[in-house]
């Protein structure tokens, strides 16, 4: 296309050209046939000298315009209707151009935007979402990455889980994911992509890739349906583990909402969770300890609204809570019964610990959270 487009130019300059030229020429013509005109303005007056006669204007002189007048109708009559012929075409074309170069088929509602380009592995020019976050339709995948031992400062790789995206937009609104962007999540293999972050991207371009998001993402019923599927094959695991090895004295049993608090809050509430590698349940990562969750939140409906809803950046939940604005909201992908059930489990969790605190002859703190993974908890 800008191969055509540039030879159209050639052609038009030509022209151009060729017009400019042609009429100087007959500028200059005209000025020096009208020096030679000396003598009376009667004799030489353009409209007073005797022109051709009748049978002169009417014959081969009026013939040859005539001509010319035909050859230039066929070239319109002809020549019009062939351009309106290609002209939808044309356009097809430079529209299906521009898409691919912004976004090909992830182009938003027919409207071309950069997200998709963005979004793509480095192989096809883009920022390599699509290499760690499992595709072009981000269904999860797992990445290397580098571990510190915070205490021997040795180094060890693991295969860290990123999730899937294609529900982000349903558990996440602009604003939230829009901070994972930016300053991505630290001590995490997920990098800062905005400026501010340190990252290259600019704001349209973050916000390019949200609208991208939002193109890939699936209803509200398929993301139930899915985690519910997994949550059915997670319980299976659980209970398969435990009938090998059977939970300590006063553990968790296997339940729903324990399968469903590992696939949908593990990665953030247990350290290690994300490499294969969890501490003690619910015993914080990049989020808070959930062991307080029972005295921040006194009544379970507030827990369950919570969990459901969530709540925006600086206000206050709970007791004593005030929300960082990282927290996701799972009212859209998860049922009120999944949720009430997650629930369930969390209050067990920190019942327990609590009860063990309070007399239990085992230490009921959880493990410090000694790898570099541990981001500062918030909003307690
Ligand atoms: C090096 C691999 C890598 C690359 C490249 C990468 N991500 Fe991530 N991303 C991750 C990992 C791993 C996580 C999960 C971190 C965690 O466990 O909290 C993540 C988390 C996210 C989240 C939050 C998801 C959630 O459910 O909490 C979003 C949104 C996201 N990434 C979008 C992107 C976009 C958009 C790009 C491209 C500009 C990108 N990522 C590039 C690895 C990557
Ligand atoms: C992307 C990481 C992430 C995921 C996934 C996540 N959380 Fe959180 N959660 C947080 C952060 C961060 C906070 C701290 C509050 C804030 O920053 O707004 C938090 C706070 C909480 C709290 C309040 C704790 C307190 O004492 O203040 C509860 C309860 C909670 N999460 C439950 C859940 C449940 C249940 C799930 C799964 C259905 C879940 N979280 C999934 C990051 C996450």
């Amino acid at each position: 296309m800008p191969v055509a487009a540039s030879t159209q130019q050639a052609v038009g300059i030509v022209i151009g050209l060729a017009v400019v030229v042609g009429w100087a020429l007959y500028l200059l013509a005209n000025v020096r046939r009208a020096k030679a005109e000396v003598g009376s303005e009667v004799e030489l007056a353009a409209n007073r000298k005797s022109y051709l006669n009748d049978e002169q204007l009417e014959g081969p002189r009026l013939e040859r315009f005539l001509g010319w007048g035909l050859v230039g109708l066929t070239v319109c009559a002809v020549g019009l209707p062939l351009y309106w012929l290609a002209e939808p075409g044309r356009q097809d074309g430079a529209v299906a151009d521009f898409e691919e170069r912004l976004g090909g088929e992830y182009a938003i509602h027919g409207q071309p935007i950069g997200g998709g380009a963005l979004f793509a592995t480095t192989s096809d020019g883009g920022f390599n979402c699509a290499g760690c976050h499992g595709g072009m339709d981000a269904l999860g995948a797992e990445v290397e990455y580098t571990l510190t031992d915070p205490v021997t400062g040795d180094l060890r790789q693991v295969e860290w889980q990123a999730p899937a995206l294609n529900d982000i937009t349903l558990r996440m609104s602009d604003d939230q994911i829009r901070q994972v962007l930016v300053y991505g999540r630290p001590f995490s293999p997920m990098p800062a992509w905005g400026l501010e972050g340190g990252g290259p991207l600019n704001e349209q371009q973050i916000d390019n890739l949200i609208l991208y998001l939002h193109r890939i993402a699936v209803t509200p019923e398929d993301a139930q349906e899915q985690r519910t599927e997994e949550a059915k094959a997670e319980l299976d695991r659980l209970k398969a583990e435990a009938a090998k090895e059977p939970p300590e004295a006063g553990a968790e049993e296997p339940s729903m909402g324990m399968a469903l608090f590992n696939l949908n809050c593990a990665r953030c509430h247990t350290l290690g969770w994300s490499y294969d590698e969890p501490q003690v349940a619910g015993g914080g990562a990049f989020g808070p300890s959930l062991y307080n969750s029972v005295n921040q939140f006194p009544a379970v409906e507030d827990h369950v609204e919570f969990v459901a809803d969530g709540v925006e950046e600086g206000e206050a939940y709970g007791l004593n809570g005030q929300a960082t604005g990282r927290m996701p909201y799972f009212g859209q992908v998860l049922s009120p019964e999944q949720i009430q059930a997650i629930v369930d489990y969390e209050r067990s969790l920190a019942e327990r610990v609590n009860r063990e605190a309070a007399g239990g002859d085992k230490p009921a703190t959880p493990p410090p959270n000694v790898t570099t993974t541990t981001a500062p908890s918030a909003g307690a």
